[in-house]
């Protein structure tokens, strides 16, 4: 079995440090974090792995899985470089959406093969995507031998890869926080009006939780198009103004992101009429 080192054992580094842990796609040797706490709960957390912290504590590895905070991955590059821990044919990867692998291109001079590793889904929740990883999305892209280990790896444990443009990893990046962050800013702002309109928290999160919900299927079911209803949909942009008002009063914050909505959903109604 390869061996693998993981570099920033927090969300994602943990999750898929235990999925290939468990399914004996790769003996993990050394877990890295900041402190040596953290180091020791992500090695009990994956089963497996020597805590450390520091990279010049890291055992050799066939596999370096960098899951750092993006930010933070060309220092780690240098520091593999700086202890020469990366040997000839070793794989290196990170798991960026918005970097692409040829942030790691200087590890390519020790010989070794690079590429990143994306999975598109959302890892609040550790122990939930480790139990249900299976059918996850993973971007990939990078070197032909990298692409070959690491795709048959992250198929192993349930990921269904798929290969990206590197020269457009930052936009593709900022459609998943569309719709996955940019998504959590609506309902916690749809939330604060309900509450600013006199509405308890709790019943504004029973009042958004249906409509998010059954919105978001009908997205997917449907198409953007057929899923648009309410007043821009509708043509009423006397109430669209009056509303745009109101919060006002409330934040501008809050208003100016209600205005930002209204042409593209224009846009997105107006489809719907030509169709
Ligand atoms: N979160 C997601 O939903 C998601 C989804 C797909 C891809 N990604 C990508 O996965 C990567 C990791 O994200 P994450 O959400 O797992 O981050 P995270 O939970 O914040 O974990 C980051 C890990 O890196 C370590 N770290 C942070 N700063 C460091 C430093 N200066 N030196 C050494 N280690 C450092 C942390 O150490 P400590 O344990 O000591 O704090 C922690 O183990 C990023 O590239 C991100 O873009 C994230």
């Amino acid at each position: 079995m390869r061996t693998l080192s993981i570099i920033g054992p927090g969300r994602v580094g943990r999750s898929l440090g235990k999925l290939f842990h468990q399914l004996e796609v790769f003996q993990i040797t050394s877990v890295m974090s900041r402190s040596l706490e953290s180091a020791v709960s992500s090695s009990a957390f994956i089963g497996a792995g020597e805590p450390v912290i520091s990279i010049e504590q890291l055992s050799a590895a066939d596999v370096f899985m960098l899951a750092v905070p993006d930010d933070e991955i060309e220092h780690q590059v240098s520091r593999l470089r700086q202890y020469a821990l990366v040997e000839t044919d070793c794989i290196v990867f990170h798991c960026s959406g918005s970097k692409s692998s040829s942030i790691l291109a200087p590890l390519r001079e020790c010989g070794a093969h690079v590429a990143s590793v994306h999975p598109v889904r959302s890892f609040a929740d550790p122990a939930l995507v480790v139990s249900d990883f299976h059918g996850t999305m993973c971007g990939i892209e990078g070197d032909q031998l990298a692409l070959q280990t690491l795709s048959a790896a992250f198929g192993a444990i349930g990921a269904r890869v798929f290969e990206l443009s590197p020269e457009h990893k930052l936009r593709y990046h900022a459609a998943s926080v569309f719709a996955s962050n940019y998504l959590v800013t609506l309902i916690d702002v749809a939330q604060q009006c309900y509450v600013a309109a006199g509405l308890d928290l709790d019943l504004a999160a029973r009042l958004a939780q249906p409509l998010a919900s059954k919105t978001l299927e009908n997205c997917f079911r449907l198409g953007t198009t057929a899923a648009l209803t309410g007043p821009i949909k509708r043509g009423d942009f006397e109430t669209v103004q009056r509303q745009e008002n109101d919060l006002l009063s409330l934040d501008r914050s809050i208003a100016e992101l209600y205005k930002s909505f209204v042409p593209l959903t224009t846009e997105i109604a107006k489809r719907s009429g030509a169709e």
